[in-house]
């Protein structure tokens, strides 16, 4: 209930951005230069300005709309999935709309040990761009059948078990053999003891971009819906977010060995991926954001991190936008705190515990709908009452947070994180998976299982701080407000409430 009230106010600031409230703000420059003007850094660390840089000016990525799917994609590493789940794909997607889908599971966390696969036929059928996420288009599907092939006679026994219920007794189960659990030439469906769907061919994107500005190296990428991160809601959740992208196994990453090891595979020989060494979570330095990243129900972000080890202690910064290519900025969060290491995760197999606290918060609003919003609020809820102007930073620890946007301090989050490193040989650091219900994890038991988007080591050193600090003076004009609808103005600041209330702080 609660879901479709938001879901329609989300509609409707889609609709406001269509008529032009938010075309209005865009062609403010103020907002933007504002964010340049964040984005001060001490020479040092320019790594991690030249990245986040980049991304604002929206990179070099084209989006296809509609996507052309046809081909075949696969996995670039080992996913992990809520539950956990490891897990690599490889989906194939033909000129009649039919797909046949390859999902190969795992007992580890480096997708090196095989338990079964599931071998998946249907049809897909794309619709429209999707007005919850912007820059995705929508799919409908259709299953025709579904295999399994189990890789070990003792997974054969445990599914065997697991699907009694839903399959019958089906006799001993034996590996290697193909069993169909699913047909739409009927039968029972026996698939359900999986809690297996495939609604992530609801939502979909295609990226293309050319590597190191190179015309011969196009890589393609294929953005699928999320998986709901509470198994028990996985079957009746339409995604709002993706998962990690699928890459175009016809033109091959030469720096992607899971790729050509998952393209090659089938229901009988699957991935075997080469252990990698368990690195240990080492947060000191700078981190930040790949991609322009995409949350749950329409908001996109980069984030960047500095992680103080020798006491502590944290900062991040969020520069949020309402576009996909984020390129125009909404408002951007400072947050600080502290945090601590906890033990190995006994539940996701080579994740680690933390803690972390925000106890100080300041908030910047860079679009006309955001300041609105944050004047809008009475009392002393957020900052200082109808002061908040485009551009302008506020401090709004002293109001333990801001009610407005459904933050209270101090706060704290469990998290999980893992590091890895790419085949250039760069750190990447996973923190856990928001969950997709809008709460934040801030209970043990809320602790995540899967993560996000990582984020990518640009400075090996944590000293700058207070990177905001250059410009909190700087008034801003703004120069489209006469020409803004009061009405609309009210409902958009509306849903960006909800919006922000969705957010969580860290990660
Ligand atoms: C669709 O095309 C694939 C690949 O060419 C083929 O294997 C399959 O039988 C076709 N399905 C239908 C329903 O035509
Ligand atoms: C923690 O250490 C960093 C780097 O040494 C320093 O810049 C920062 O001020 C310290 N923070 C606190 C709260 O002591």
């Amino acid at each position: 209930m609660a879901v479709c009230v938001q879901t329609t106010t989300m509609m409707m600031m889609m609709m406001m951005m269509a008529f032009g409230c938010v075309k209005g703000s865009s062609d403010v420059r103020s907002p933007r230069l504002a964010l340049e003007k964040s984005l001060v850094w001490p020479s040092k660390d320019t790594q991690c300005l030249h990245l986040l840089k980049h991304l604002h000016n929206g990179a070099r990525v084209t989006v296809q709309m509609p996507p052309d799917i046809q081909g075949h994609w696969v996995s670039t590493s080992c996913e992990v999935r809520p539950g956990p789940e490891f897990i690599t794909r490889s989906y194939r997607f033909f000129p009649n709309n039919t797909f046949q889908a390859h999902q190969f599971y795992y007992a580890d966390n480096h997708c090196s040990a095989p338990s079964y696969t599931l071998l998946v036929r249907g049809r897909v059928r794309l619709r429209q761009a999707s007005w919850i996420v912007r820059g995705g288009t929508e799919a409908d599907y259709q299953i025709h059948s579904t295999r399994l092939v189990c890789h070990s006679a003792s997974v054969a026994r445990d599914l065997g078990r697991r699907l009694k219920r839903s399959c019958g007794d089906l006799g001993s189960w034996r590996p290697g053999v193909s069993y169909e659990l699913w047909s739409d030439e009927g039968g029972c469906d026996c698939s359900r003891g999986l809690n297996f769907a495939m609604h992530e061919l609801q939502l979909l994107r295609v990226e293309k971009q050319y590597l190191h500005h190179n015309l011969d190296q196009l890589l393609e990428e294929l953005y699928l819906g999320d998986i709901h991160t509470e198994p028990e809601q996985r079957m009746f959740y339409r995604p709002s977010s993706y998962q990690p992208p699928l890459h175009n196994a016809q033109n091959p990453d030469v720096s992607c060995m899971a790729c050509r090891i998952v393209s090659r595979s089938d229901e009988f020989h699957p991935p075997v991926l080469p252990p990698q060494p368990e690195l240990t979570v080492a947060l000191t330095g700078q981190w930040a954001s790949r991609r322009c990243e995409v949350r749950p129900e329409v908001l996109f972000l980069t984030r960047h991190f500095i992680f103080h080890d020798n006491n502590h202690t944290w900062e991040g910064h969020y520069y949020h936008y309402s576009d996909p290519a984020c390129k125009h900025p909404t408002f951007s969060l400072f947050a600080r705190g502290r945090y601590s290491r906890g033990l190995r995760s006994t539940r996701v197999m080579g994740g680690t515990e933390f803690v972390f606290k925000v106890n100080h918060m300041r908030v910047m609003p860079m679009d006309l709908a955001t300041t609105s919003l944050l004047n809008v609020f009475n009392g002393n809820g957020c900052g200082v009452q109808g002061s908040w102007a485009v551009g302008v930073e506020q401090d709004v620890t002293p109001t333990n947070g801001c009610v407005a946007l459904g933050i209270r301090l101090p706060h704290t989050e469990y998290e999980l994180f893992r590091m890895e490193r790419d085949a250039e040989g760069r750190y990447l650091l996973f923190n856990g998976q928001r969950p997709s219900d809008g709460s934040s994890p801030d209970r043990p038991d809320r602790r995540p299982t899967s993560y996000q988007t990582p984020l990518v080591r640009c400075s090996a050193g944590g000293h700058k701080s207070e990177v905001n600090a250059a410009h909190r003076s700087h008034r801003l004009s703004d120069g489209c407000r006469a020409g803004y609808h009061n009405h609309l103005t009210t409902i958009s600041a509306a849903a960006v409430v909800w919006s922000l209330a969705f957010m969580g702080f860290f990660g």
